[in-house]
């Protein structure tokens, strides 16, 4: 019995070598392609005889079985080149002036840019965590840029060298925080957002400054919360973000609108924090944040008695730096396709 499939099997190889090797167009050689390695082809029919081979010739039908299909194949692909660089019809008028054989242009496709990058992962992150996306403005009044975030009325960056004054009491809004204050405005606790948008220095443009950058603003407010959520969901962010093998690290800071303030910084990914040529001492400074400055609540209304909350903010372009390696903030805006093309 097996030895009867064996015979076939070898008669099929041959009368397919001889047929495979005779084709003279590529439509011949597909014709035998299907004939043999079709779906329904001689192939196929000789497999679905398996149920009548007696179980112990089996691994043995299974090994021809096998050996004739790559033998199949292969015949077939030593022949189908031929036929790439003779085109049955490459003679028509169709083909002239053109080189058939040519591989195509790639075409490529668009990338996000590594900012967007950062803000589509920064906004997910906090999605997730259930925090609402929010929007702002960027043209601002003093009084939400800084009265109403306690900056005192002869804090510095109230200057007009620091600030993008439009008019008297309008500007380009400094920082995504006055967003917390409208927010809070409208909405009563809880309170749980983010917001991004784009903020206005008066600083010369060098590698770490431009006049103009992003930030990633977050503000939670509810009853009972402490500085351990802060920590808690700013570490979260920060290892999700940079990854699990990074630390983070929170010193004493100080920012009008919160008491206490800190700053969170991740381990260097260069030295794993001891401490070296990139870093300094270990650490790289990430972001702002602290507890809401009950005075800020008092602008808003909220009782702070009855409620607390933190903030956060943070520079994306900072973030894009740390997490794609970049030494440059320029960088960002100058299109440059060889940069660009690096991140997608
Ligand atoms: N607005 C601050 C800045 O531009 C960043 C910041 C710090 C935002 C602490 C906050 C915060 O919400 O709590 O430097």
């Amino acid at each position: 019995m097996f030895e009867e499939i064996k015979k076939k099997i070898e008669a099929i190889v041959k009368e397919a070598r001889d047929e495979f090797s005779s084709a003279s167009s590529s439509s011949q050689l597909e014709a035998c392609r299907i004939k043999y390695l079709g779906k329904k082809g001689l192939l196929s029919e000789v497999m679905a005889g398996i149920g009548s081979v007696p179980a112990e010739d089996r691994p043995a039908f299974g090994i021809l079985v096998n050996a004739l299909k790559n033998s199949l194949l292969e015949t077939w692909s030593s022949r189908k080149p031929e036929f790439f660089t003779r085109p049955e019809d490459a003679s028509s008028d169709a083909y002239k002036g053109i080189d058939a054989t040519l591989p195509g242009r790639i075409v490529r496709a668009g990338g996000l840019h590594p900012v967007s990058l950062i803000q589509k992962e920064v906004l997910g992150i906090f999605s997730k965590l259930g925090f609402d996306v929010v929007d702002g403005r960027e043209v601002e009044t003093e009084y939400y840029n800084f009265d109403a975030l306690n900056h005192p009325k002869n804090h510095p960056a109230r200057n007009v060298r620091d600030t993008f004054f439009i008019k008297n009491d309008v500007l380009l809004r400094t920082h995504t925080s006055p967003i917390q204050v409208r927010v809070m405005e409208k909405v009563r606790p809880p309170v749980r957002i983010v917001a991004v948008g784009k903020c206005y220095r008066r600083d010369a443009s060098d590698a770490s400054h431009s006049p103009v950058f992003n930030q990633v603003e977050g503000l939670l407010v509810d009853k009972g919360i402490n500085f351990s959520h802060l920590k808690g969901v700013l570490s979260f962010f920060l290892t999700r973000l940079f990854g699990s093998g990074r630390k983070v690290r929170f010193t004493p800071s100080f920012f009008p609108f919160t008491e206490p303030s800190a700053e969170a910084a991740i381990s260097c990914s260069a030295c794993g924090g001891k401490g070296c040529r990139i870093c300094g001492n270990g650490y790289l400074e990430i972001l702002g944040c602290g507890m809401v400055h009950p005075n800020v609540f008092n602008y808003v209304k909220y009782d702070s008695e009855k409620y607390t909350g933190f903030a956060f903010g943070v520079g994306l372009e900072r973030l894009a730096m740390l997490k794609y390696g970049v030494e440059d903030i320029r960088l960002f805006c100058e299109n440059d396709i060889r940069f660009l093309r690096q991140f997608k």
